[in-house]
Formats: structure tokens, sequence, C-alpha cells
């Protein structure tokens, strides 16, 4: 078994706002190990990107607020590290990949400059090894002509180019772990395909660990080793990443799963969505926060919060359908069709 590289137990993320507390992280726990990836996955607002900024202590504090627990990184919490010792940390240890690739370039300086400057932060180098561990980095990430492209601009690269110039200034410190926060949303389907090749290619090669952020479980069958499903700021549901395609047990990853697009139909048969929408994290419902939603919500969803029941070693789901008492649901047939089709598409574009 390879090392454990991050454990996160009961993080706790708020915001300070005029209307009140909103507490966007609830309590997550999970771990990763070297070499492996995690994907995190969720609507809109459960709180991905805020659990994902929290590890590399990017909150902006006001208004946020670290409210409890720890991020333990090769065993040291972060938490309570001061931003100089932070800063280190940051692209030494843990480097992150935005969804626009913009915000993470300086539109005014020359690529080769941007790269160069984070190799001589952190590596002990002259500037003529810097500039050429550059060059080999833009080779690395499949741009041509690496020697011309390092005196190039931002705005000469077109938005996949773009997004693998961030891939190489995030791995020019040789991290260990690497957050990727909707890396590809913005790029057409050809290029997401091709960033998410070159994410897993560096993986293997480097063995580096990658938490992935995405709403598009499509994306996840191809890449994740284990998946964390998000809800409301607590993760509801967490496996491998067969567990959570073969044997989901939460009935909102079966909603999450039946609402990834049918490829054989080509997106023409209209989407299933979740009915309803997540509750104000202002002022968080009283028992399980999914249970307005839940169309096999018990009485017991009203009154009291779920504990995380275990169904194997690797996989856990917060639900009280997994009580020994409770009613025996199986996953519905139309969702479990839709799982079907979507491996075996998935399977057949992978060859
Ligand atoms: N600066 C802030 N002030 C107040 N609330 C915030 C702030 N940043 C995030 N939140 C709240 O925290 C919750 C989680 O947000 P987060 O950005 O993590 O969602 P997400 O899962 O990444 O969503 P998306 O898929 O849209 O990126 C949301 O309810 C959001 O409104
Ligand atoms: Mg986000």
């Amino acid at each position: 078994m390879s090392k454990k590289l991050l454990e996160v137990n009961d993080l706790k993320v708020n915001f300070k706002t005029y209307a009140g507390i909103v507490q966007a992280v609830r309590g997550v726990s999970f771990d990763l190990h070297e070499g492996e990836t995690l994907a995190i996955v969720g609507e809109s607002g459960s709180g991905k990107s805020v659990t994902s900024n929290a590890l590399m202590k990017l909150i902006p504090q006001p208004p946020g607020i670290y409210a409890g627990g720890e991020i333990l990184f090769d065993g040291k919490d972060l938490l309570p590290l001061t931003e100089k010792e932070m800063s280190k940390v940051r692209g030494n240890d843990i480097a992150m990949i935005f969804q626009d690739p913009m915000t993470a370039l300086n539109p005014t300086m020359r690529v080769g400059y941007q790269i160069t400057e984070v190799i001589l932060k952190h590596k002990k180098v002259s500037k003529q090894e810097a500039k050429e561990r550059a060059i080999e980095l833009l080779r690395q990430v499949g741009i041509p002509m690496p020697e011309r492209r390092f005196r190039q601009y931002p705005h000469e690269f077109s938005g996949g180019m773009r997004q693998r110039v961030v891939i190489a200034i995030a791995l020019a410190a040789d991290p260990k772990l690497l957050i990727a926060d909707e890396p590809t949303t913005a790029l057409d389907v050809t290029i997401q395909a091709q960033i998410l090749e070159l994410m897993k290619e560096i993986q293997k090669e480097r063995n580096t660990a990658i938490i992935f952020i995405t709403h598009d479980l499509g994306v996840v069958a191809n890449i994740a080793d284990r998946v964390a499903v998000m809800y409301a700021g607590q993760i509801v549901e967490y496996g491998t990443v067969n567990e959570i395609f073969y044997n989901p047990r939460h009935p909102y990853t079966w909603g999450l799963l039946g609402s990834m697009p049918d490829l054989k139909n080509d997106s023409q048969e209209e989407l299933r969505t979740i009915p309803g929408s997540p509750p104000n994290l202002l002022d968080p419902p009283v028992g399980d926060a999914f249970a307005p939603r839940n169309e096999y919500a018990l009485a017991i969803d009203y009154e009291k919060e779920p504990p995380m029941f275990k169904v194997s070693d690797t996989h856990y789901a917060k639900t009280w359908l997994l009580h020994p008492s409770a009613p025996k649901i199986e996953i519905p047939d139309a969702i479990q069709k839709r799982i079907e089709g979507y491996l075996k598409e998935a399977e057949t574009r992978g060859k």
C-alpha cells in the first residue's frame, strides 16, 4: 500500500456575511495516498471549491473562518501554519489548477518567465538550469516547439494550450499533490480528453496524488480511483470508483448518476435532474439535509442527522436507508440502466 499523503478530519469552513454565518463546509473527512486520484463531485454550491481552497489555505479571512478540524499533510496539520509557512507548502508540496487558465497566468509576462520563476523560488538551481527545466516541462505537457513557446505571452496560446501551460507551472516545483478544480469545463470535449490524458500520464510518471473536482461524473469514471460525493457542505457518499458506479447507496448519488447525459442519444433525451434545490447553508436543516429532495425520505430524516454507514471497508454512505431496520430500497431501474449504458460507452470510448 502506498503512503498516506493527506488526511482531512472533520474540516469546517464558515463565511461571515451580512445575512449571517454561511456553513459552507460542515465536517468533511477523507484521506488520500500517494499517486492516487480522488474525485470530488456534487452540484453547484455543495462546497467542492471551498474544500479544495481550504486545503491550500486559500480561503480569504475575513469573510472566511476555518471553524474546525485538521488537514494533515505528510502527518503535519496545515491549519495552524502561518501565511509564510503556507507559501512554502503551496507550489512545493501542493499545487492547484483552476478552471480558467487566465486567472493563473500573468498576461503581461512571457510564459517561460512564469515557469522559471516558480522553479527558482522552490528549487536550488541556476537561471540557466531553470530555463532548461521549464522548456522540458513545456515539452512534457505536450506543447510543440517549446523553445519558441517559452518566449511567448499567454494570449498567443489557445485555451487548451494555455491550460497545459498552467499544468506546467503547477508541476514546476514537483508537488506531491495536485488539486484540479474543474480544469477542463471551459474547454471543448476533445481538448478536455487530451488534458485528462495528460494528467493521467503525469501521475503515472511522478506518482502525484490528484484531487479532481468536477460535476461531470463521466470524467470521474475515467480518471478517479476514489470518489467523494458532496451535498450541502458534507460528504454523503465515499467509495472506490467501482463502488460509486456499480453499487451507489445514497439517493443523492443516484440522482447525480441519473443526470449524466445519455451518450447514446447524444443529449437529445432530456436530462433527469434532481428535483428541488439544496438547503440554505445560513441555516442548515435539522436531520438529513437531503431529506426534502429525497423521494425515499424516512420520518427520522427530519429529526436526526444520519451517520456515515459502512458499506464496505472502502465505502460509506450518510443515509438512514442503510440502517438495519430501514425499508430495503434498491437503486431505481431507470438509473441502473443509465449507469450501465454509460459505463459501456465509456469503455468503448477508452479503447
Ligand atoms: N466568499 C464567500 N462568502 C459567502 N459564501 C461563500 C463564499 N464563498 C463560497 N460561499 C458559499 O459556500 C458554499 C460552497 O461554495 P463552493 O464554491 O465550494 O461550491 P462548489 O461546490 O464549488 O460549486 P460550483 O460547482 O458552482 O463550483 C456556497 O453556498 C457558496 O455560496
Ligand atoms: Mg466550485
